[in-house]
Protein backbone atom coordinates (compact mmCIF):
# COMPACT_ATOMS: atom_id res chain seq x y z
CA UNK A 1 0.00 0.00 0.00
CA UNK A 2 1.46 3.26 -1.01
CA UNK A 3 2.07 5.69 2.49
CA UNK A 4 1.30 9.32 1.24
CA UNK A 5 3.32 12.04 3.75
CA UNK A 6 0.13 13.07 4.86
CA UNK A 7 -3.49 11.59 4.87
CA UNK A 8 -6.99 12.57 6.19
CA UNK A 9 -8.51 9.79 8.27
CA UNK A 10 -12.32 9.13 7.30
CA UNK A 11 -14.46 7.17 9.68
CA UNK A 12 -18.47 6.06 9.27
CA UNK A 13 -19.31 8.37 11.95
CA UNK A 14 -18.14 11.28 9.93
CA UNK A 15 -19.66 9.91 6.70
CA UNK A 16 -23.03 9.90 8.58
CA UNK A 17 -22.63 12.87 10.27
CA UNK A 18 -22.01 14.53 6.58
CA UNK A 19 -25.03 12.63 5.83
CA UNK A 20 -26.95 13.88 8.50
CA UNK A 21 -26.08 17.18 7.40
CA UNK A 22 -26.98 16.79 4.19
CA UNK A 23 -30.53 16.11 4.54
CA UNK A 24 -30.91 19.24 7.38
CA UNK A 25 -32.72 22.45 5.77
CA UNK A 26 -29.47 24.47 5.65
CA UNK A 27 -26.72 23.12 3.76
CA UNK A 28 -24.68 26.45 3.28
CA UNK A 29 -23.46 28.62 6.94
CA UNK A 30 -25.69 27.42 9.44
CA UNK A 31 -26.41 25.93 12.77
CA UNK A 32 -23.56 23.21 11.93
CA UNK A 33 -21.12 26.39 11.52
CA UNK A 34 -22.42 27.88 14.92
CA UNK A 35 -22.10 24.65 16.88
CA UNK A 36 -18.48 24.35 15.38
CA UNK A 37 -17.35 27.83 15.68
CA UNK A 38 -18.32 26.54 19.69
CA UNK A 39 -16.73 23.81 20.08
CA UNK A 40 -13.20 24.97 18.69
CA UNK A 41 -13.62 28.52 20.45
CA UNK A 42 -14.17 25.79 24.27
CA UNK A 43 -11.61 23.71 22.75
CA UNK A 44 -9.11 26.05 22.80
CA UNK A 45 -10.09 28.62 25.39
CA UNK A 46 -10.91 31.56 23.22
CA UNK A 47 -14.27 33.38 23.07
CA UNK A 48 -14.85 33.43 19.85
CA UNK A 49 -14.44 31.75 16.86
CA UNK A 50 -15.61 32.88 13.32
CA UNK A 51 -15.32 29.77 10.64
CA UNK A 52 -14.01 30.69 7.01
CA UNK A 53 -13.60 28.27 3.68
CA UNK A 54 -10.06 28.04 3.96
CA UNK A 55 -6.66 29.38 6.49
CA UNK A 56 -6.12 31.14 3.68
CA UNK A 57 -9.21 33.27 3.41
CA UNK A 58 -8.73 33.30 7.34
CA UNK A 59 -4.90 34.90 7.15
CA UNK A 60 -6.49 37.24 4.61
CA UNK A 61 -9.39 38.62 7.00
CA UNK A 62 -7.14 38.63 10.04
CA UNK A 63 -5.31 41.07 8.06
CA UNK A 64 -8.04 42.76 6.77
CA UNK A 65 -9.31 42.92 10.79
CA UNK A 66 -5.94 43.91 12.47
CA UNK A 67 -6.56 47.10 9.70
CA UNK A 68 -2.99 45.84 8.04
CA UNK A 69 -2.13 48.46 5.28
CA UNK A 70 0.92 50.42 3.10
CA UNK A 71 2.96 51.63 6.27
CA UNK A 72 3.11 48.25 8.12
CA UNK A 73 5.06 45.23 8.16
CA UNK A 74 3.96 41.76 8.35
CA UNK A 75 6.97 39.77 10.52
CA UNK A 76 6.83 36.08 9.77
CA UNK A 77 9.03 33.09 9.21
CA UNK A 78 10.31 31.98 5.09
CA UNK A 79 9.84 28.69 6.32
CA UNK A 80 6.26 27.94 5.46
CA UNK A 81 3.04 28.01 3.40
CA UNK A 82 2.92 31.51 1.08
CA UNK A 83 -0.70 31.84 2.79
CA UNK A 84 1.04 32.92 6.14
CA UNK A 85 2.30 36.02 4.04
CA UNK A 86 -0.17 36.57 1.12
CA UNK A 87 -1.54 39.64 3.13
CA UNK A 88 1.21 41.51 2.79
CA UNK A 89 0.64 41.74 -0.92
CA UNK A 90 -2.84 42.01 -0.85
CA UNK A 91 -2.76 44.63 1.91
CA UNK A 92 0.67 46.38 0.58
CA UNK A 93 2.29 46.15 3.51
CA UNK A 94 5.97 44.84 3.25
CA UNK A 95 7.18 42.00 4.27
CA UNK A 96 9.80 41.28 6.58
CA UNK A 97 10.85 37.45 7.53
CA UNK A 98 13.86 36.77 10.01
CA UNK A 99 15.82 33.51 9.85
CA UNK A 100 14.86 30.27 11.29
CA UNK A 101 16.11 27.63 14.19
CA UNK A 102 16.91 24.45 13.21
CA UNK A 103 15.62 22.91 15.73
CA UNK A 104 12.33 23.76 15.67
CA UNK A 105 11.82 24.71 12.08
CA UNK A 106 9.97 28.17 13.54
CA UNK A 107 11.14 31.57 13.43
CA UNK A 108 13.52 33.43 15.90
CA UNK A 109 11.50 35.50 18.47
CA UNK A 110 14.54 37.53 19.36
CA UNK A 111 14.89 38.38 15.46
CA UNK A 112 11.08 39.01 15.14
CA UNK A 113 11.16 41.11 18.51
CA UNK A 114 13.97 43.07 16.83
CA UNK A 115 12.72 44.01 13.83
CA UNK A 116 9.16 44.58 15.31
CA UNK A 117 10.51 47.22 17.97
CA UNK A 118 12.94 49.08 15.66
CA UNK A 119 11.97 52.53 16.18
CA UNK A 120 9.43 54.15 13.21
CA UNK A 121 7.72 56.87 12.88
CA UNK A 122 5.40 55.00 10.33
CA UNK A 123 3.19 52.43 10.42
CA UNK A 124 2.65 49.15 12.68
CA UNK A 125 4.47 45.84 13.10
CA UNK A 126 2.07 43.23 12.62
CA UNK A 127 3.74 39.80 13.64
CA UNK A 128 2.58 36.55 11.95
CA UNK A 129 4.59 33.64 13.90
CA UNK A 130 4.13 30.28 12.45
CA UNK A 131 3.89 27.00 14.40
CA UNK A 132 5.52 24.99 12.26
CA UNK A 133 4.83 21.22 12.00
CA UNK A 134 2.72 21.85 15.46
CA UNK A 135 5.79 22.85 17.28
CA UNK A 136 4.95 25.61 19.27
CA UNK A 137 6.31 29.33 18.55
CA UNK A 138 7.39 31.16 22.00
CA UNK A 139 4.55 33.81 21.53
CA UNK A 140 4.41 34.97 25.20
CA UNK A 141 7.83 36.17 25.08
CA UNK A 142 6.79 37.89 21.98
CA UNK A 143 4.43 39.51 23.26
CA UNK A 144 6.04 40.79 26.41
CA UNK A 145 8.32 41.82 24.90
CA UNK A 146 6.64 44.13 21.89
CA UNK A 147 7.25 47.62 22.43
CA UNK A 148 4.80 49.13 20.12
CA UNK A 149 1.48 49.92 21.26
CA UNK A 150 -0.09 49.01 17.99
CA UNK A 151 1.72 45.60 17.51
CA UNK A 152 -0.57 43.25 16.41
CA UNK A 153 -0.05 39.18 16.53
CA UNK A 154 -1.83 36.97 14.62
CA UNK A 155 -0.62 33.56 15.16
CA UNK A 156 -0.52 30.86 12.46
CA UNK A 157 -1.68 27.87 13.91
CA UNK A 158 -2.88 26.03 10.42
CA UNK A 159 -0.42 22.83 11.65
CA UNK A 160 -0.95 23.26 15.20
CA UNK A 161 -4.35 22.09 16.52
CA UNK A 162 -4.55 20.62 19.95
CA UNK A 163 -0.60 21.96 20.55
CA UNK A 164 -0.11 24.12 23.82
CA UNK A 165 2.87 26.70 24.29
CA UNK A 166 4.30 25.00 27.24
CA UNK A 167 3.55 22.05 29.79
CA UNK A 168 0.13 22.73 31.13
CA UNK A 169 0.08 26.11 29.14
CA UNK A 170 -2.45 27.45 27.30
CA UNK A 171 -3.30 25.68 24.23
CA UNK A 172 -2.93 27.20 21.10
CA UNK A 173 -5.42 29.02 19.94
CA UNK A 174 -6.48 30.40 23.42
CA UNK A 175 -5.30 33.61 22.46
CA UNK A 176 -3.24 34.37 25.83
CA UNK A 177 -0.86 36.50 23.91
CA UNK A 178 -1.78 37.06 20.62
CA UNK A 179 -4.93 38.82 18.90
CA UNK A 180 -6.38 36.45 16.32
CA UNK A 181 -5.11 32.51 16.00
CA UNK A 182 -5.57 30.42 12.20
CA UNK A 183 -6.63 26.97 11.81
CA UNK A 184 -6.85 24.98 9.10
CA UNK A 185 -8.85 22.12 7.92
CA UNK A 186 -6.71 20.67 4.95
CA UNK A 187 -6.63 17.25 4.57
CA UNK A 188 -3.30 16.80 5.38
CA UNK A 189 -4.10 18.87 8.60
CA UNK A 190 -4.54 16.65 12.25
CA UNK A 191 -8.39 17.26 11.62
CA UNK A 192 -10.19 17.90 8.27
CA UNK A 193 -13.18 19.60 6.69
CA UNK A 194 -12.38 18.69 3.26
CA UNK A 195 -11.18 23.15 3.31
CA UNK A 196 -11.83 25.11 6.11
CA UNK A 197 -10.20 27.35 8.01
CA UNK A 198 -11.51 28.84 11.42
CA UNK A 199 -9.87 32.03 13.42
CA UNK A 200 -10.12 32.36 17.10
CA UNK A 201 -9.76 35.79 19.61
CA UNK A 202 -11.31 37.26 22.63
CA UNK A 203 -12.14 40.55 20.65
CA UNK A 204 -15.24 41.04 20.11
CA UNK A 205 -14.85 43.65 17.78
CA UNK A 206 -12.04 41.70 15.85
CA UNK A 207 -14.75 38.80 15.65
CA UNK A 208 -17.19 40.87 14.43
CA UNK A 209 -14.84 42.57 11.57
CA UNK A 210 -14.11 38.89 10.72
CA UNK A 211 -17.47 38.11 10.25
CA UNK A 212 -18.91 41.01 8.27
CA UNK A 213 -15.43 40.36 5.95
CA UNK A 214 -16.42 36.53 5.66
CA UNK A 215 -19.76 37.23 4.02
CA UNK A 216 -18.95 39.71 1.19
CA UNK A 217 -18.86 43.05 3.50
CA UNK A 218 -22.73 42.17 4.81
CA UNK A 219 -24.14 43.63 8.02
CA UNK A 220 -27.10 42.97 9.07
CA UNK A 221 -26.50 43.29 13.08
CA UNK A 222 -29.03 46.32 13.55
CA UNK A 223 -26.37 47.74 16.80
CA UNK A 224 -23.98 48.14 13.39
CA UNK A 225 -26.66 49.49 10.85
CA UNK A 226 -26.22 52.98 9.20
CA UNK A 227 -29.82 52.65 8.20
CA UNK A 228 -33.07 51.64 10.10
CA UNK A 229 -33.43 47.98 10.64
CA UNK A 230 -36.25 45.92 9.17
CA UNK A 231 -35.91 42.38 8.87
CA UNK A 232 -35.17 41.91 5.30
CA UNK A 233 -32.57 45.23 5.36
CA UNK A 234 -28.37 44.64 5.15
CA UNK A 235 -26.07 46.61 3.80
CA UNK A 236 -22.56 46.47 2.37
CA UNK A 237 -20.35 48.24 4.26
CA UNK A 238 -17.18 46.97 2.46
CA UNK A 239 -16.04 44.86 -0.56
CA UNK A 240 -14.92 41.37 0.20
CA UNK A 241 -15.83 37.85 -1.30
CA UNK A 242 -17.94 35.16 -0.38
CA UNK A 243 -15.54 33.14 2.30
CA UNK A 244 -18.07 31.26 4.08
CA UNK A 245 -17.78 27.95 5.48
CA UNK A 246 -20.78 25.62 5.21
CA UNK A 247 -22.99 22.78 7.59
CA UNK A 248 -21.65 20.01 5.40
CA UNK A 249 -17.73 20.98 5.98
CA UNK A 250 -18.86 22.05 9.82
CA UNK A 251 -20.59 18.62 10.23
CA UNK A 252 -17.45 16.56 9.04
CA UNK A 253 -15.53 19.03 11.26
CA UNK A 254 -17.67 18.63 14.63
CA UNK A 255 -17.51 14.56 14.12
CA UNK A 256 -13.33 14.47 13.57
CA UNK A 257 -12.98 17.25 16.45
CA UNK A 258 -13.90 14.33 18.79
CA UNK A 259 -11.67 12.35 18.01
CA UNK A 260 -9.08 15.11 17.84
CA UNK A 261 -6.98 14.14 20.97
CA UNK A 262 -7.19 10.21 20.23
CA UNK A 263 -5.47 11.82 16.92
CA UNK A 264 -2.71 13.76 18.70
CA UNK A 265 -1.70 10.73 20.83
CA UNK A 266 -1.44 8.55 18.09
CA UNK A 267 0.88 10.99 16.29
CA UNK A 268 2.74 11.31 19.33
CA UNK A 269 3.26 7.54 19.28
CA UNK A 270 4.56 7.68 15.72
CA UNK A 271 7.01 10.26 16.41
CA UNK A 272 8.53 8.43 19.32
CA UNK A 273 8.83 5.37 17.14
CA UNK A 274 10.42 7.50 14.62
CA UNK A 275 12.86 9.06 17.18
CA UNK A 276 13.78 5.88 18.73
CA UNK A 277 14.76 4.30 14.78
CA UNK A 278 16.26 7.13 13.63
CA UNK A 279 18.30 8.27 16.79
CA UNK A 280 21.62 7.10 16.23
CA UNK A 281 21.88 8.10 12.41
CA UNK A 282 24.57 11.03 12.54
CA UNK A 283 23.80 12.32 9.11
CA UNK A 284 20.19 12.50 10.22
CA UNK A 285 18.86 15.11 12.01
CA UNK A 286 15.50 15.46 14.14
CA UNK A 287 13.72 18.98 15.03
CA UNK A 288 14.19 19.01 19.10
CA UNK A 289 11.80 16.77 21.22
CA UNK A 290 11.93 19.60 23.40
CA UNK A 291 8.13 20.12 23.16
CA UNK A 292 6.79 16.53 22.35
CA UNK A 293 4.86 16.33 25.37
CA UNK A 294 3.07 19.48 23.88
CA UNK A 295 2.63 19.42 20.95
CA UNK A 296 0.10 18.03 17.73
CA UNK A 297 2.55 16.61 15.42
CA UNK A 298 1.20 17.57 12.06
CA UNK A 299 4.33 16.66 9.64
CA UNK A 300 7.94 14.88 10.75
CA UNK A 301 10.56 16.82 9.15
CA UNK A 302 14.26 15.11 8.87
CA UNK A 303 17.42 17.14 7.94
CA UNK A 304 19.47 14.44 6.09
CA UNK A 305 22.97 15.28 4.80
CA UNK A 306 22.77 13.99 1.45
CA UNK A 307 26.25 14.60 0.34
CA UNK A 308 27.69 12.63 3.23
CA UNK A 309 25.16 9.50 1.18
CA UNK A 310 26.78 10.10 -1.81
CA UNK A 311 22.94 10.93 -3.39
CA UNK A 312 20.22 13.51 -3.69
CA UNK A 313 17.44 14.61 -1.99
CA UNK A 314 15.60 13.73 -5.64
CA UNK A 315 16.75 10.95 -5.83
CA UNK A 316 16.06 9.62 -2.05
CA UNK A 317 12.45 10.79 -2.92
CA UNK A 318 12.52 9.01 -6.17
CA UNK A 319 13.17 5.82 -4.80
CA UNK A 320 11.16 6.24 -1.61
CA UNK A 321 8.25 6.64 -3.97
CA UNK A 322 9.15 3.38 -5.96
CA UNK A 323 8.96 2.11 -3.09
CA UNK A 324 5.39 2.87 -1.66
CA UNK A 325 6.31 6.23 0.09
CA UNK A 326 5.26 9.51 -0.41
CA UNK A 327 7.68 12.09 1.38
CA UNK A 328 7.51 16.08 0.38
CA UNK A 329 9.82 19.32 1.26
CA UNK A 330 8.31 21.30 3.63
CA UNK A 331 9.02 24.68 2.74
CA UNK A 332 10.88 26.48 0.02
CA UNK A 333 11.89 29.42 1.17
CA UNK A 334 8.79 32.12 0.57
CA UNK A 335 11.66 34.58 -0.72
CA UNK A 336 12.76 32.15 -3.35
CA UNK A 337 9.60 31.78 -5.24
CA UNK A 338 9.64 34.19 -8.56
CA UNK A 339 6.61 36.56 -7.14
CA UNK A 340 8.38 37.42 -3.55
CA UNK A 341 11.70 37.10 -5.26
CA UNK A 342 9.87 40.01 -8.17
CA UNK A 343 9.02 41.82 -5.00
CA UNK A 344 11.86 41.43 -2.51
CA UNK A 345 14.60 40.75 -4.85
CA UNK A 346 17.12 37.97 -3.56
CA UNK A 347 17.58 37.58 -0.21
CA UNK A 348 19.10 34.48 -0.23
CA UNK A 349 21.99 35.50 1.76
CA UNK A 350 20.26 36.79 4.74
CA UNK A 351 19.19 33.52 6.01
CA UNK A 352 21.85 31.21 6.69
CA UNK A 353 20.20 28.70 8.64
CA UNK A 354 16.81 28.92 6.58
CA UNK A 355 19.10 28.15 3.30
CA UNK A 356 20.78 25.37 5.21
CA UNK A 357 17.79 23.73 6.57
CA UNK A 358 15.66 24.32 3.17
CA UNK A 359 19.02 21.81 1.52
CA UNK A 360 18.43 19.11 4.58
CA UNK A 361 14.24 19.07 4.72
CA UNK A 362 12.33 15.98 3.92
CA UNK A 363 8.97 15.44 5.63
CA UNK A 364 8.37 11.53 6.06
CA UNK A 365 4.45 10.09 6.32
CA UNK A 366 3.11 11.03 9.52
CA UNK A 367 -1.00 10.70 9.84
CA UNK A 368 -3.65 9.34 12.15
CA UNK A 369 -4.40 6.25 10.06
CA UNK A 370 -0.41 5.33 10.27
CA UNK A 371 0.41 2.12 11.92
CA UNK A 372 3.66 1.46 13.70
CA UNK A 373 4.56 -0.84 11.28
CA UNK A 374 4.32 1.80 8.59
CA UNK A 375 7.14 3.33 10.73
CA UNK A 376 9.03 1.01 10.60
CA UNK A 377 8.64 0.24 6.95
CA UNK A 378 9.47 3.87 6.26
CA UNK A 379 12.48 4.01 8.07
CA UNK A 380 13.97 0.40 6.76
CA UNK A 381 13.62 2.30 3.19
CA UNK A 382 14.54 5.57 3.94
CA UNK A 383 18.19 3.54 4.95
CA UNK A 384 18.08 1.67 1.85
CA UNK A 385 18.16 4.72 -0.08
CA UNK A 386 20.72 6.14 1.62
CA UNK A 387 22.57 2.98 1.41
CA UNK A 388 22.91 2.32 5.22
C1 LIG B 1 1.40 27.21 7.80
C2 LIG B 1 0.19 27.25 6.90
N1 LIG B 1 -0.46 28.41 6.76
C3 LIG B 1 -1.56 28.50 5.99
C4 LIG B 1 -2.05 27.41 5.31
C5 LIG B 1 -3.24 27.58 4.43
O1 LIG B 1 -4.25 26.68 4.79
P1 LIG B 1 -5.46 26.32 3.80
O2 LIG B 1 -4.97 25.21 2.94
O3 LIG B 1 -6.55 25.90 4.73
O4 LIG B 1 -5.80 27.54 3.04
C6 LIG B 1 -1.41 26.18 5.43
C7 LIG B 1 -1.90 24.99 4.72
O5 LIG B 1 -1.29 24.44 3.85
C8 LIG B 1 -0.24 26.10 6.24
O6 LIG B 1 0.42 24.94 6.37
Amino acid sequence: MFLPYAHQSIQEEDIAAVTRALKSEMITRGPEVEAFEKEIAAYCGAQHAVAFNSASSALIACCHAAELGPNDLLISSPNTFIASISGAFHFRATPVFVDIDRETGNARVDQMLQTANQPTSRGKPVLIPVHFAGLPVDVKTLEDNLRSLDAVIIEDAAQALGSRYYPDGPRIGSCAFSQMTVFSFHPAKVITTGEGGMVTTNDETLAHRLRRFRNNGIERDPTHLTGEAKSWYYEVQEISNNLNFTDLQAALGRSQLARLDTFIAHRRTLVKAYREQLKDLPTIKLLTDRHDADTAFHLFVVQIDFPAHKTSREQVMQQLKAAGIGTQVHYIPLYLHPYCEGQCGDLSDYFPETESYYAQALSLPLYSDLTLADIERVVRELKKALGL
